[in-house]
């Protein structure tokens, strides 16, 4: 195929990105020779490849949508991949069309194409900066512009922690981020995992993302629960118990319909800082109540 596409400044078109394949793996036009070939020698190893990215974007809007309904004003979206439909100021702005959104990936070509993603709109920006560096991503004028840290975010992290290696301490760069969040914000995720995965599969999926992100790290339930450790997690549906899920069954309506063998590549979950309805741990005295060792009951 002719590329039409021109790789902006600081891209190499020769080597494929993370970005790049998961964008033509759900119908984009931002992505070339070699990510479609690193794409097509995933989907002969793993067929329903292309549906396990649309699995995990719709999770991502289902989610971002959902936090929005919370009354969540403000968004934050790290390793936010490149534009294509369903973007997440499009969909939290069918809630909320004052809702504030900063993009972060570290892959330069976002940005490129940033302009034809947000245009002169000043309440969405697209900042190019690794999620490794969480003060330099918090510290950024642009973010500090859009994100009030005094009103509930919504942190969303979807498809992109299993690009960061234990060696670089994902859980406690999580925690750096949930930290600098108000009470009532929401963190949604998801993750890939090769829990009850075929070898051959695995080992195709570890070598391309090598070559497109320089490392994958898929991670057990277990291990993904626990980047939730501290918050409350949301139930995924309705009638099921607050934990993780298949990125297909969160938020949906019939979980035996929403099943699928892509939705079962990445577990998901969201979760609550500090939720309002979880009892707290310490007594609560209503003004005018007699104190404690007064009280008879
Ligand atoms: C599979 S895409 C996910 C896009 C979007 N979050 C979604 O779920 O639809 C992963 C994105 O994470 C970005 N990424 C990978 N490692 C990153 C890092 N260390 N810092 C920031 N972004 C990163 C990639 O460039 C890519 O755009």
């Amino acid at each position: 195929m002719a590329e039409t596409l021109q790789a902006p400044a600081g891209v190499d078109p020769a080597r494929p990105s993370s970005a790049r394949i998961y964008d033509y793996l759900l119908g984009g036009a931002n992505n070339f020779e070699a990510d479609r070939a690193a794409a097509g020698r995933l989907a002969q190893r793993i067929p329903e490849v292309a549906d396990t990215a649309w699995a995990n974007r719709g999770f991502h809007q289902r989610a971002a949508k959902w936090i929005a309904e919370q009354g969540v004003r403000q968004f934050i979206d790290i390793g936010s991949g490149l534009p294509t439909v369903g973007n997440t100021h499009e969909v939290v702005r069918r809630v909320a069309p004052d809702a504030r959104v900063v993009y972060v990936d570290n892959d330069p070509i976002v940005l490129a194409h940033s302009a034809e993603l947000i245009g002169d709109d000043k309440t969405a920006v697209v900042i190019i900066a690794d999620l490794r560096e969480p003060d330099a991503i918090l510290e950024n004028p642009r973010l500090q512009e859009l994100i009030d840290p005094g009103e509930p975010t919504g942190l969303l992290m979807t498809a992109v922690l299993h690009f960061i290696s234990d060696a670089s301490k994902p859980r406690a760069l999580l925690a750096r981020y949930v930290a600098a969040l108000a009470d009532g914000s929401y963190l949604a995720l998801s993750h890939r995992t090769f829990d009850h995965k075929p070898t051959a599969a695995m080992r195709t999926l570890a070598e391309v993302g090598e070559q497109a992100a320089g490392g994958s790290h898929y991670r057990s339930k277990d291990e993904i629960r626990a980047f939730f450790d501290g918050l409350e997690l949301v139930p995924p549906y309705q009638g099921a118990e607050p934990d993780v899920s298949w990125v297909g069954l969160w938020g949906c309506e019939d979980p035996a319909l929403a099943d699928s063998e892509g939705s079962r590549w990445l577990y998901c979950g969201v979760a609550r800082k500090n939720g309002l309805t979880r009892q707290p741990w310490y007594p609560i005295r209503l003004p005018g109540a007699p104190p404690d060792e007064a009280r008879q009951d």
